[in-house]
Protein backbone atom coordinates (compact mmCIF):
# COMPACT_ATOMS: atom_id res chain seq x y z
CA UNK A 1 0.00 0.00 0.00
CA UNK A 2 1.10 3.25 -0.75
CA UNK A 3 0.10 6.90 -1.80
CA UNK A 4 1.12 9.86 0.46
CA UNK A 5 1.24 6.59 0.88
CA UNK A 6 1.71 3.47 2.97
CA UNK A 7 5.80 4.06 2.05
CA UNK A 8 6.26 1.74 4.44
CA UNK A 9 7.27 -0.81 2.07
CA UNK A 10 10.66 -0.22 1.64
CA UNK A 11 11.16 2.71 4.02
CA UNK A 12 13.36 2.26 6.27
CA UNK A 13 10.39 2.62 9.27
CA UNK A 14 12.87 1.72 12.13
CA UNK A 15 16.08 2.82 10.86
CA UNK A 16 17.80 4.56 13.54
CA UNK A 17 18.98 8.57 12.10
CA UNK A 18 22.24 8.93 11.11
CA UNK A 19 24.70 10.55 13.20
CA UNK A 20 24.95 14.52 12.14
CA UNK A 21 28.71 15.01 11.17
CA UNK A 22 30.63 16.93 13.88
CA UNK A 23 30.80 21.06 12.94
CA UNK A 24 34.35 21.82 12.14
CA UNK A 25 35.67 25.33 13.20
CA UNK A 26 36.99 26.00 9.13
CA UNK A 27 32.87 25.30 8.44
CA UNK A 28 31.39 27.46 11.08
CA UNK A 29 33.92 29.86 9.60
CA UNK A 30 32.61 29.38 5.68
CA UNK A 31 29.30 29.31 7.32
CA UNK A 32 29.83 32.96 8.64
CA UNK A 33 31.53 34.08 5.15
CA UNK A 34 28.43 33.23 3.64
CA UNK A 35 25.81 34.30 5.68
CA UNK A 36 27.32 37.71 5.24
CA UNK A 37 28.16 37.55 1.90
CA UNK A 38 23.94 36.52 1.28
CA UNK A 39 23.44 40.16 3.64
CA UNK A 40 25.35 41.90 1.47
CA UNK A 41 23.60 40.37 -1.54
CA UNK A 42 20.00 40.88 -0.37
CA UNK A 43 21.15 44.64 -0.27
CA UNK A 44 21.92 44.77 -3.83
CA UNK A 45 19.52 45.48 -6.15
CA UNK A 46 17.69 42.38 -7.75
CA UNK A 47 19.64 42.91 -11.44
CA UNK A 48 23.01 42.49 -10.13
CA UNK A 49 21.99 39.34 -7.93
CA UNK A 50 20.31 37.94 -11.65
CA UNK A 51 23.31 38.75 -13.30
CA UNK A 52 25.33 36.61 -11.18
CA UNK A 53 25.78 32.65 -12.49
CA UNK A 54 23.51 30.35 -10.23
CA UNK A 55 25.02 28.41 -7.56
CA UNK A 56 24.03 26.21 -5.31
CA UNK A 57 24.53 27.78 -2.02
CA UNK A 58 22.23 25.88 0.20
CA UNK A 59 24.59 22.86 -0.75
CA UNK A 60 27.81 22.74 0.99
CA UNK A 61 28.88 19.95 -0.60
CA UNK A 62 26.81 18.40 -3.01
CA UNK A 63 25.44 14.81 -2.28
CA UNK A 64 25.99 12.70 -5.33
CA UNK A 65 25.49 9.20 -4.22
CA UNK A 66 21.68 7.78 -2.83
CA UNK A 67 23.76 6.64 0.20
CA UNK A 68 24.72 9.85 1.29
CA UNK A 69 21.37 11.41 0.90
CA UNK A 70 19.59 8.44 2.48
CA UNK A 71 21.75 8.78 5.76
CA UNK A 72 21.24 12.54 5.86
CA UNK A 73 17.57 12.08 4.94
CA UNK A 74 17.64 9.66 8.08
CA UNK A 75 19.56 12.14 9.94
CA UNK A 76 16.93 15.19 8.67
CA UNK A 77 13.55 14.02 8.26
CA UNK A 78 11.18 12.04 10.69
CA UNK A 79 10.49 8.36 9.55
CA UNK A 80 6.33 9.27 9.89
CA UNK A 81 7.31 10.66 5.83
CA UNK A 82 7.95 7.12 4.28
CA UNK A 83 9.56 6.95 0.58
CA UNK A 84 8.86 4.47 -1.53
CA UNK A 85 12.13 4.26 -3.31
CA UNK A 86 15.88 4.37 -1.49
CA UNK A 87 16.83 6.58 -4.12
CA UNK A 88 16.89 10.21 -4.68
CA UNK A 89 15.70 11.92 -8.49
CA UNK A 90 17.81 13.90 -9.62
CA UNK A 91 15.99 14.42 -13.41
CA UNK A 92 12.47 13.64 -15.32
CA UNK A 93 11.29 13.30 -18.92
CA UNK A 94 7.66 12.20 -20.02
CA UNK A 95 7.50 8.92 -18.37
CA UNK A 96 11.35 8.40 -17.16
CA UNK A 97 13.42 9.59 -13.86
CA UNK A 98 17.18 9.45 -13.20
CA UNK A 99 18.45 9.21 -9.99
CA UNK A 100 21.27 11.04 -8.28
CA UNK A 101 23.59 8.16 -9.90
CA UNK A 102 22.73 8.58 -12.86
CA UNK A 103 20.51 5.30 -13.52
CA UNK A 104 17.44 5.15 -15.18
CA UNK A 105 13.84 3.85 -14.26
CA UNK A 106 10.49 3.88 -15.89
CA UNK A 107 7.86 5.85 -14.19
CA UNK A 108 4.50 3.91 -13.56
CA UNK A 109 3.48 5.75 -10.30
CA UNK A 110 3.41 9.20 -11.60
CA UNK A 111 4.15 10.77 -8.54
CA UNK A 112 1.00 9.34 -6.87
CA UNK A 113 -0.89 9.83 -10.22
CA UNK A 114 0.02 13.30 -10.66
CA UNK A 115 1.42 13.08 -13.82
CA UNK A 116 -0.84 12.13 -16.60
CA UNK A 117 0.46 14.26 -18.73
CA UNK A 118 4.04 13.07 -17.62
CA UNK A 119 6.78 14.41 -16.06
CA UNK A 120 7.88 17.88 -17.37
CA UNK A 121 5.19 17.93 -20.23
CA UNK A 122 6.56 20.98 -22.31
CA UNK A 123 3.56 22.72 -22.31
CA UNK A 124 3.47 22.57 -18.99
CA UNK A 125 6.45 24.02 -17.94
CA UNK A 126 6.24 26.74 -21.02
CA UNK A 127 2.82 28.08 -19.30
CA UNK A 128 4.50 27.84 -15.72
CA UNK A 129 7.58 29.82 -17.04
CA UNK A 130 5.66 32.27 -18.58
CA UNK A 131 3.58 32.97 -15.65
CA UNK A 132 6.90 32.63 -12.89
CA UNK A 133 8.16 35.93 -15.37
CA UNK A 134 4.48 38.05 -14.74
CA UNK A 135 3.97 37.26 -10.83
CA UNK A 136 4.41 34.09 -8.94
CA UNK A 137 1.83 34.91 -6.16
CA UNK A 138 -0.08 37.69 -5.05
CA UNK A 139 -2.81 35.77 -2.92
CA UNK A 140 -6.16 35.18 -4.80
CA UNK A 141 -7.72 36.61 -1.84
CA UNK A 142 -5.74 39.79 -2.00
CA UNK A 143 -5.52 40.64 -5.60
CA UNK A 144 -7.42 37.91 -7.55
CA UNK A 145 -5.88 37.17 -11.62
CA UNK A 146 -7.19 35.79 -14.67
CA UNK A 147 -5.65 31.94 -14.50
CA UNK A 148 -7.51 31.19 -11.82
CA UNK A 149 -10.50 32.32 -13.84
CA UNK A 150 -9.67 30.94 -16.51
CA UNK A 151 -9.31 27.42 -14.93
CA UNK A 152 -12.37 27.56 -13.07
CA UNK A 153 -14.18 28.33 -16.61
CA UNK A 154 -12.84 25.41 -18.11
CA UNK A 155 -13.50 22.99 -15.29
CA UNK A 156 -17.04 24.45 -15.32
CA UNK A 157 -17.61 23.59 -18.62
CA UNK A 158 -15.75 19.95 -18.54
CA UNK A 159 -17.62 19.06 -15.55
CA UNK A 160 -20.36 16.60 -15.75
CA UNK A 161 -24.10 17.71 -14.94
CA UNK A 162 -26.10 19.88 -16.76
CA UNK A 163 -25.92 22.92 -14.37
CA UNK A 164 -24.61 25.99 -13.59
CA UNK A 165 -21.15 25.63 -12.27
CA UNK A 166 -18.74 26.96 -9.91
CA UNK A 167 -15.06 26.42 -9.04
CA UNK A 168 -12.68 27.22 -6.45
CA UNK A 169 -8.89 25.78 -5.95
CA UNK A 170 -6.86 24.98 -3.04
CA UNK A 171 -3.63 23.33 -2.77
CA UNK A 172 -3.92 19.60 -1.73
CA UNK A 173 -6.70 16.65 -2.27
CA UNK A 174 -7.16 16.77 1.17
CA UNK A 175 -7.94 20.10 1.38
CA UNK A 176 -10.55 20.15 -1.58
CA UNK A 177 -12.22 17.20 0.66
CA UNK A 178 -12.32 19.38 3.52
CA UNK A 179 -13.65 22.41 1.84
CA UNK A 180 -16.39 20.47 -0.32
CA UNK A 181 -17.61 19.37 3.41
CA UNK A 182 -17.79 22.80 4.39
CA UNK A 183 -19.90 23.75 1.88
CA UNK A 184 -21.81 20.85 2.08
CA UNK A 185 -22.36 21.12 5.56
CA UNK A 186 -23.17 25.03 4.63
CA UNK A 187 -25.60 24.67 1.61
CA UNK A 188 -27.86 22.15 3.57
CA UNK A 189 -27.04 23.10 7.25
CA UNK A 190 -26.20 19.83 8.29
CA UNK A 191 -23.78 18.11 9.42
CA UNK A 192 -23.54 14.17 8.89
CA UNK A 193 -21.25 12.97 6.60
CA UNK A 194 -21.35 9.13 4.87
CA UNK A 195 -18.22 7.51 2.92
CA UNK A 196 -17.12 4.30 2.24
CA UNK A 197 -14.98 1.73 3.72
CA UNK A 198 -11.68 1.40 2.13
CA UNK A 199 -11.93 4.94 0.83
CA UNK A 200 -9.29 7.74 1.12
CA UNK A 201 -9.90 11.16 1.56
CA UNK A 202 -6.55 12.71 2.93
CA UNK A 203 -4.75 13.13 5.92
CA UNK A 204 -6.39 15.99 7.50
CA UNK A 205 -8.36 15.31 10.29
CA UNK A 206 -11.62 15.57 8.86
CA UNK A 207 -10.17 13.79 5.97
CA UNK A 208 -9.11 11.07 8.01
CA UNK A 209 -12.14 10.54 9.44
CA UNK A 210 -13.80 10.04 6.35
CA UNK A 211 -10.43 8.08 5.35
CA UNK A 212 -11.77 3.57 5.61
CA UNK A 213 -8.41 2.22 6.67
CA UNK A 214 -6.47 2.56 9.82
CA UNK A 215 -3.02 1.81 9.01
CA UNK A 216 -0.76 3.58 8.65
CA UNK A 217 -2.97 6.31 7.90
CA UNK A 218 -5.37 6.99 11.18
CA UNK A 219 -2.75 4.94 13.49
CA UNK A 220 -2.84 6.65 16.48
CA UNK A 221 -3.91 9.66 15.13
CA UNK A 222 -7.71 9.63 16.35
CA UNK A 223 -10.05 10.88 17.80
CA UNK A 224 -11.29 12.02 14.64
CA UNK A 225 -14.10 14.30 14.06
CA UNK A 226 -17.90 13.27 15.06
CA UNK A 227 -20.58 13.06 12.44
CA UNK A 228 -18.70 10.27 9.98
CA UNK A 229 -20.23 7.49 9.03
CA UNK A 230 -19.23 4.63 6.81
CA UNK A 231 -20.74 2.07 4.31
CA UNK A 232 -19.21 -0.86 3.39
CA UNK A 233 -18.36 -0.92 -0.15
CA UNK A 234 -19.80 -3.14 -2.75
CA UNK A 235 -16.88 -5.93 -2.76
CA UNK A 236 -17.64 -9.06 -5.93
CA UNK A 237 -15.07 -10.91 -3.94
CA UNK A 238 -15.70 -10.12 -0.20
CA UNK A 239 -19.55 -10.73 -1.08
CA UNK A 240 -20.79 -7.56 -0.86
CA UNK A 241 -23.27 -6.53 -3.90
CA UNK A 242 -24.61 -2.88 -4.42
CA UNK A 243 -27.98 -4.38 -2.93
CA UNK A 244 -26.30 -5.65 0.42
CA UNK A 245 -24.14 -1.61 0.27
CA UNK A 246 -27.40 -0.08 -0.19
CA UNK A 247 -29.44 -1.80 2.34
CA UNK A 248 -26.42 -0.67 4.83
CA UNK A 249 -27.10 2.60 4.04
CA UNK A 250 -30.73 2.18 4.61
CA UNK A 251 -29.78 0.56 7.83
CA UNK A 252 -27.35 3.69 8.96
CA UNK A 253 -30.21 5.83 8.07
CA UNK A 254 -32.43 3.69 10.97
CA UNK A 255 -29.37 3.09 12.99
CA UNK A 256 -27.05 6.00 13.78
CA UNK A 257 -27.11 8.71 11.10
CA UNK A 258 -30.53 10.78 10.48
CA UNK A 259 -31.15 11.21 7.00
CA UNK A 260 -32.15 14.95 7.01
CA UNK A 261 -29.39 15.35 9.25
CA UNK A 262 -27.06 14.25 6.54
CA UNK A 263 -25.19 16.93 4.22
CA UNK A 264 -23.15 14.77 2.17
CA UNK A 265 -22.03 11.04 0.93
CA UNK A 266 -18.92 11.35 -0.64
CA UNK A 267 -17.09 7.98 -2.96
CA UNK A 268 -14.38 7.76 -5.14
CA UNK A 269 -15.15 6.95 -8.53
CA UNK A 270 -12.14 4.53 -8.50
CA UNK A 271 -10.67 3.62 -5.07
CA UNK A 272 -7.11 4.71 -5.10
CA UNK A 273 -5.29 4.10 -2.48
CA UNK A 274 -8.19 1.32 -1.45
CA UNK A 275 -6.92 -0.32 -4.38
CA UNK A 276 -8.39 0.65 -7.93
CA UNK A 277 -11.91 -0.63 -7.29
CA UNK A 278 -14.07 0.86 -10.17
CA UNK A 279 -17.72 2.17 -8.15
CA UNK A 280 -20.27 -0.26 -10.31
CA UNK A 281 -22.20 2.55 -12.03
CA UNK A 282 -25.26 0.72 -10.37
CA UNK A 283 -24.34 2.43 -6.71
CA UNK A 284 -23.70 5.55 -8.37
CA UNK A 285 -27.22 5.48 -9.36
CA UNK A 286 -28.58 4.37 -6.46
CA UNK A 287 -26.78 6.83 -4.34
CA UNK A 288 -27.90 9.70 -6.96
CA UNK A 289 -31.75 8.66 -5.89
CA UNK A 290 -31.18 8.25 -1.97
CA UNK A 291 -29.61 11.61 -2.13
CA UNK A 292 -32.40 13.54 -3.98
CA UNK A 293 -34.62 11.59 -1.71
CA UNK A 294 -33.35 12.76 1.17
CA UNK A 295 -31.94 16.24 0.43
CA UNK A 296 -28.25 15.19 0.37
CA UNK A 297 -25.37 16.34 -1.53
CA UNK A 298 -23.32 13.30 -3.39
CA UNK A 299 -19.57 14.24 -3.22
CA UNK A 300 -17.42 12.82 -6.19
CA UNK A 301 -13.61 12.75 -4.87
CA UNK A 302 -12.07 12.55 -8.28
CA UNK A 303 -8.49 13.83 -7.02
CA UNK A 304 -7.06 10.30 -8.30
CA UNK A 305 -9.28 9.16 -10.74
CA UNK A 306 -9.46 12.90 -12.10
CA UNK A 307 -7.82 14.57 -15.61
CA UNK A 308 -8.13 11.45 -18.23
CA UNK A 309 -6.69 8.72 -15.79
CA UNK A 310 -9.95 6.71 -16.56
CA UNK A 311 -10.24 7.54 -20.15
CA UNK A 312 -12.69 10.40 -19.84
CA UNK A 313 -11.92 13.60 -17.95
CA UNK A 314 -14.13 12.48 -14.70
CA UNK A 315 -14.24 9.20 -13.73
CA UNK A 316 -17.86 9.34 -12.77
CA UNK A 317 -18.63 10.16 -16.37
CA UNK A 318 -18.52 6.74 -16.75
CA UNK A 319 -21.98 6.24 -15.09
CA UNK A 320 -23.89 8.69 -16.26
CA UNK A 321 -24.21 10.00 -12.74
CA UNK A 322 -23.89 13.84 -12.46
CA UNK A 323 -22.64 14.79 -8.41
CA UNK A 324 -23.36 17.89 -6.96
CA UNK A 325 -19.78 18.67 -6.09
CA UNK A 326 -16.27 17.44 -7.24
CA UNK A 327 -12.98 17.20 -5.16
CA UNK A 328 -9.66 17.22 -8.11
CA UNK A 329 -5.75 17.26 -7.82
CA UNK A 330 -3.16 15.59 -8.51
CA UNK A 331 -2.99 14.94 -12.76
CA UNK A 332 -4.67 18.55 -13.06
CA UNK A 333 -1.53 21.28 -12.81
CA UNK A 334 0.78 18.20 -14.64
CA UNK A 335 2.95 18.33 -11.26
CA UNK A 336 2.47 21.31 -9.60
CA UNK A 337 0.39 21.16 -6.29
CA UNK A 338 -3.19 22.47 -7.37
CA UNK A 339 -6.20 21.27 -5.85
CA UNK A 340 -10.50 22.26 -6.55
CA UNK A 341 -13.84 22.03 -5.73
CA UNK A 342 -16.44 22.56 -8.70
CA UNK A 343 -19.85 22.24 -8.17
CA UNK A 344 -23.66 23.49 -8.86
CA UNK A 345 -23.36 27.12 -8.54
CA UNK A 346 -26.48 27.51 -5.99
CA UNK A 347 -24.44 24.97 -3.66
CA UNK A 348 -21.00 26.49 -4.06
CA UNK A 349 -22.38 30.30 -3.66
CA UNK A 350 -23.75 29.04 -0.25
CA UNK A 351 -20.52 30.25 1.95
CA UNK A 352 -20.72 33.81 2.65
CA UNK A 353 -17.89 36.01 1.31
CA UNK A 354 -14.40 35.34 3.11
CA UNK A 355 -15.46 31.45 4.52
CA UNK A 356 -13.35 29.68 2.15
CA UNK A 357 -10.04 30.09 1.19
CA UNK A 358 -6.08 29.70 2.34
CA UNK A 359 -3.11 32.17 1.20
CA UNK A 360 -1.87 29.82 -1.52
CA UNK A 361 -5.00 28.41 -2.87
CA UNK A 362 -5.42 28.35 -6.50
CA UNK A 363 -1.55 29.91 -7.25
CA UNK A 364 -1.12 31.30 -10.22
CA UNK A 365 1.56 29.25 -11.51
CA UNK A 366 -0.25 26.19 -10.77
CA UNK A 367 -3.67 27.71 -12.04
CA UNK A 368 -1.31 28.17 -15.49
CA UNK A 369 0.62 24.47 -15.34
CA UNK A 370 -3.16 23.16 -15.14
CA UNK A 371 -4.71 24.94 -18.40
CA UNK A 372 -1.76 23.99 -20.35
CA UNK A 373 -2.02 20.52 -19.05
CA UNK A 374 -5.70 20.19 -19.82
CA UNK A 375 -5.03 21.46 -23.40
CA UNK A 376 -2.45 18.53 -23.58
CA UNK A 377 -5.28 16.38 -22.60
CA UNK A 378 -7.39 17.78 -25.20
CA UNK A 379 -4.97 18.31 -27.76
CA UNK A 380 -2.80 14.71 -27.87
CA UNK A 381 -6.05 12.98 -27.55
CA UNK A 382 -5.26 11.36 -23.96
CA UNK A 383 -8.68 10.08 -23.22
CA UNK A 384 -8.54 7.99 -26.31
CA UNK A 385 -4.74 6.97 -25.31
CA UNK A 386 -5.98 5.92 -21.84
CA UNK A 387 -8.43 3.99 -23.18
CA UNK A 388 -6.20 1.85 -25.47
CA UNK A 389 -3.46 2.28 -22.57
CA UNK A 390 -6.14 0.04 -19.83
CA UNK A 391 -6.75 -2.12 -23.19
CA UNK A 392 -3.47 -3.42 -23.48
CA UNK A 393 -2.05 -3.37 -20.34
CA UNK A 394 -5.46 -5.82 -19.35
CA UNK A 395 -3.85 -8.12 -22.06
CA UNK A 396 -0.39 -8.20 -21.01
CA UNK A 397 -1.33 -8.04 -17.45
CA UNK A 398 -3.17 -11.33 -18.32
CA UNK A 399 -0.42 -13.36 -20.70
CA UNK A 400 2.32 -12.34 -17.23
CA UNK A 401 -0.18 -13.90 -15.41
CA UNK A 402 -0.52 -17.21 -17.22
CA UNK A 403 3.03 -17.58 -17.75
CA UNK A 404 4.17 -16.83 -13.87
CA UNK A 405 2.78 -20.62 -12.61
CA UNK A 406 2.09 -20.71 -10.09
CA UNK A 407 -0.14 -18.14 -10.54
CA UNK A 408 0.58 -14.93 -8.53
CA UNK A 409 -0.98 -12.42 -10.64
CA UNK A 410 -5.08 -12.21 -9.91
CA UNK A 411 -8.12 -9.56 -10.09
CA UNK A 412 -6.94 -7.28 -13.13
CA UNK A 413 -9.36 -4.28 -12.63
CA UNK A 414 -9.58 -0.89 -13.24
CA UNK A 415 -11.16 1.83 -15.41
CA UNK A 416 -9.09 2.68 -19.14
CA UNK A 417 -5.82 3.38 -17.74
CA UNK A 418 -6.00 3.41 -14.37
CA UNK A 419 -5.86 -0.38 -13.66
CA UNK A 420 -4.22 -2.25 -10.62
CA UNK A 421 -3.35 -6.41 -10.33
CA UNK A 422 -3.21 -8.10 -7.37
CA UNK A 423 -0.53 -10.56 -6.12
CA UNK A 424 -2.17 -13.41 -4.65
CA UNK A 425 -0.23 -16.70 -2.37
CA UNK A 426 -3.46 -18.87 -4.03
CA UNK A 427 -4.63 -18.41 -6.77
CA UNK A 428 -8.13 -19.78 -6.25
CA UNK A 429 -8.39 -18.33 -3.08
CA UNK A 430 -6.68 -14.82 -3.71
CA UNK A 431 -5.07 -15.03 -0.55
CA UNK A 432 -3.23 -11.63 -0.65
CA UNK A 433 0.57 -11.93 -0.72
CA UNK A 434 1.70 -8.54 0.62
CA UNK A 435 5.41 -10.04 1.21
CA UNK A 436 5.53 -10.78 -2.60
CA UNK A 437 4.20 -7.73 -3.60
CA UNK A 438 7.10 -5.28 -1.54
CA UNK A 439 9.37 -7.70 -2.97
CA UNK A 440 8.02 -7.52 -6.88
CA UNK A 441 8.07 -3.77 -5.97
CA UNK A 442 11.90 -3.81 -4.76
CA UNK A 443 13.18 -5.90 -7.34
CA UNK A 444 11.25 -3.78 -10.04
CA UNK A 445 12.78 -0.92 -9.01
CA UNK A 446 16.50 -2.68 -8.90
CA UNK A 447 15.62 -3.37 -12.32
CA UNK A 448 14.63 -0.10 -13.45
CA UNK A 449 11.13 0.81 -12.52
CA UNK A 450 9.21 2.25 -10.34
CA UNK A 451 5.62 0.17 -9.01
CA UNK A 452 4.22 2.02 -6.43
CA UNK A 453 1.57 -0.58 -4.47
CA UNK A 454 -1.89 0.02 -2.76
CA UNK A 455 -5.22 -1.78 -1.59
CA UNK A 456 -6.30 -2.74 1.44
CA UNK A 457 -4.14 -5.99 2.25
CA UNK A 458 -1.18 -3.86 0.74
CA UNK A 459 -0.80 -6.55 -2.39
CA UNK A 460 -2.36 -4.88 -5.11
CA UNK A 461 -0.15 -3.10 -7.63
CA UNK A 462 -1.75 -0.01 -9.39
CA UNK A 463 -0.55 1.54 -12.44
CA UNK A 464 -0.27 5.50 -13.09
CA UNK A 465 1.99 5.39 -16.30
CA UNK A 466 2.10 8.49 -18.09
CA UNK A 467 -0.71 8.65 -20.63
CA UNK A 468 1.77 10.47 -23.09
CA UNK A 469 4.26 7.32 -22.50
CA UNK A 470 4.96 5.76 -25.70
CA UNK A 471 4.68 2.00 -26.37
CA UNK A 472 8.04 1.28 -26.53
CA UNK A 473 8.20 2.33 -22.75
CA UNK A 474 5.28 0.80 -21.77
CA UNK A 475 6.11 -2.58 -22.93
CA UNK A 476 10.01 -2.09 -21.43
CA UNK A 477 7.94 -1.67 -18.02
CA UNK A 478 5.70 -4.40 -18.41
CA UNK A 479 9.08 -6.64 -19.32
CA UNK A 480 10.78 -5.60 -16.15
CA UNK A 481 7.86 -6.09 -14.36
CA UNK A 482 7.39 -9.87 -15.58
CA UNK A 483 11.11 -10.08 -14.82
CA UNK A 484 10.70 -9.05 -11.12
CA UNK A 485 7.80 -11.23 -10.93
CA UNK A 486 9.51 -13.92 -11.53
CA UNK A 487 12.61 -13.14 -9.34
CA UNK A 488 10.04 -12.80 -6.58
CA UNK A 489 8.46 -15.74 -6.84
CA UNK A 490 11.49 -18.11 -7.10
CA UNK A 491 12.82 -16.32 -4.71
CA UNK A 492 9.96 -17.13 -2.01
CA UNK A 493 9.38 -20.67 -3.23
CA UNK A 494 13.30 -21.23 -2.45
CA UNK A 495 13.04 -19.42 0.98
CA UNK A 496 9.99 -21.71 1.75
CA UNK A 497 11.55 -24.68 0.96
C1 LIG B 1 -9.16 10.08 -3.69
C2 LIG B 1 -8.22 10.95 -2.93
N1 LIG B 1 -8.70 11.95 -2.19
C3 LIG B 1 -7.89 12.77 -1.51
C4 LIG B 1 -6.53 12.58 -1.50
C5 LIG B 1 -5.63 13.50 -0.73
O1 LIG B 1 -4.85 14.25 -1.58
P1 LIG B 1 -3.51 14.96 -1.03
O2 LIG B 1 -2.54 13.89 -0.75
O3 LIG B 1 -3.09 15.87 -2.15
O4 LIG B 1 -3.92 15.72 0.19
C6 LIG B 1 -5.97 11.54 -2.26
C7 LIG B 1 -4.53 11.28 -2.28
O5 LIG B 1 -4.04 10.25 -2.67
C8 LIG B 1 -6.85 10.69 -2.98
O6 LIG B 1 -6.38 9.67 -3.71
Amino acid sequence: MTDNTDTTAATPADAKPAKQPRKTAATRARKGAKAKKAQAEMLEPRASIASEPVTTTHLEAPAKTNADLLARRQAAVPRGVASAAPVFADRAENAEVWDVEGKRYIDFAGGIAVLNTGHRHPKVIEAAKAQEDRFTHTSFQVMPYEPYIALAEKLNALAPGDFAKKSIFFTTGAEAVENAVKIARTATGRTGVIAFTGGYHGRTHLTLGMTGKISPYKKNFGPFPADIFRVPFPHEHQGISVAQSIQALETLFLTDAQPDRVAAIILEPVLGEGGYHPVPAELWHELRRICDQHGILLIADEVQSGFGRTGRWFAIEHSGVAPDLITCAKSMAGGYPLSGVIGRADVMDAVEPGGLGGTYGGNPVACAAALAAIEAIETEGLLARSEAIGQHMRARFAEIGARSAPYRLWDIRGLGGMLAVELVSDFETGTPDAALTKLVVAKALEKGLVLLPCGMHGNAIRVMVPLTASDAIIEEGLAIFEAALAEAVAEQIQAAA
